[in-house]
């Protein structure tokens, strides 16, 4: 992918993120680690989205760190994220990709190579010069998800990539991912949905109530999980 050193794995320690005096988030630590599909699982508004924030940097802890390997501080293009609710440019489903490689620095010839190849790759060939903003929600996630891959990041996080999508397009976003990680992609992805995290995951990283509470690979996180909160929510009690 490239000869620059990795910038895994990623160590989060005594992470804290506050809104006036109130605890949203608390991570005493936890690791991403290179090659790991990684499943940040837990029910709504346990604080999955913010953590995700946090990791990217797109939100500022109040105290601990989020530190990359080495000490690497990332260039914007070695790590990506996608939002759970796309934010798309007035353009074509081509054009998207084209500006992103642009904003990236990409040359012309590049950039047209590689946007012909996501648009494969992704199952957009025939989208190319709709505009973006009319694809339906599955359309759409995939091809913000093509787009922050356009750069070819090493981590990239994705927020609920399938919230809300009907179970077709949500196999094939959880293809596509299973196909990233397999060309060498790390990601980490926020989902409420225990199926879901049961076929992608390789650890489960456990939230409730704002507190990671469990960091565990995911078969032994389904088999003996250790809290309670954990428990309930696997046996679809905690509604919270
Ligand atoms: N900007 C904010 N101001 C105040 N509270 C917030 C803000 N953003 C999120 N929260 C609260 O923080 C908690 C965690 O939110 P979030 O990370 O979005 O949860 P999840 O993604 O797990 O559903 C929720 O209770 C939410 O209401
Ligand atoms: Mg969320």
């Amino acid at each position: 992918m490239s000869d620059q050193p990795s910038i895994l794995p990623l160590a989060i320690e005594g992470l804290s993120y506050e809104i006036g005096g109130c605890r949203l988030v608390g991570v005493d630590r936890a690791l991403i680690t290179k090659g790991r599909r990684t499943v940040v699982l837990g029910p709504n508004g346990a604080g999955k989205t913010l953590f995700l924030k946090l990791c990217h940097g797109l939100i500022a802890p109040s105290q601990g760190t989020v530190a990359f390997a080495g000490g690497i501080k990332p260039a914007a293009r070695r790590q990506a994220m996608v939002l759970q609710r796309p934010v798309l440019l007035r353009r074509s489903v081509a054009g998207n990709l084209r500006h992103a490689l642009a904003v990236a620095g990409f040359g012309y010839l590049e950039r047209r190579r590689r946007t012909v190849r996501m648009l494969d790759q992704f199952g957009l060939a025939d989208l190319s010069d709709r505009p973006a903003r009319v694809l339906s929600g599955g359309e759409q996630q995939r091809l913000a998800i093509a787009r922050a891959v356009s750069v070819e990041p090493e981590l990239l996080f994705l927020d609920e990539p399938a919230s809300g999508l009907d179970p077709s397009a949500t196999r094939q976003i959880e293809e596509i991912l299973l196909g990233l990680h397999a060309d060498g992609l790390t990601w980490v992805m926020t989902t409420h949905d225990l199926a879901q995290a049961r076929r992608l995951a390789d650890d489960i990283l456990f939230f409730h109530a704002g507190r990671l509470i469990e960091a565990a690979p995911a078969d032994r996180f389904f088999a003996e999980p250790d809290t309670d909160a954990a428990r309930a929510f696997l046996e679809s009690r905690l509604f919270w």
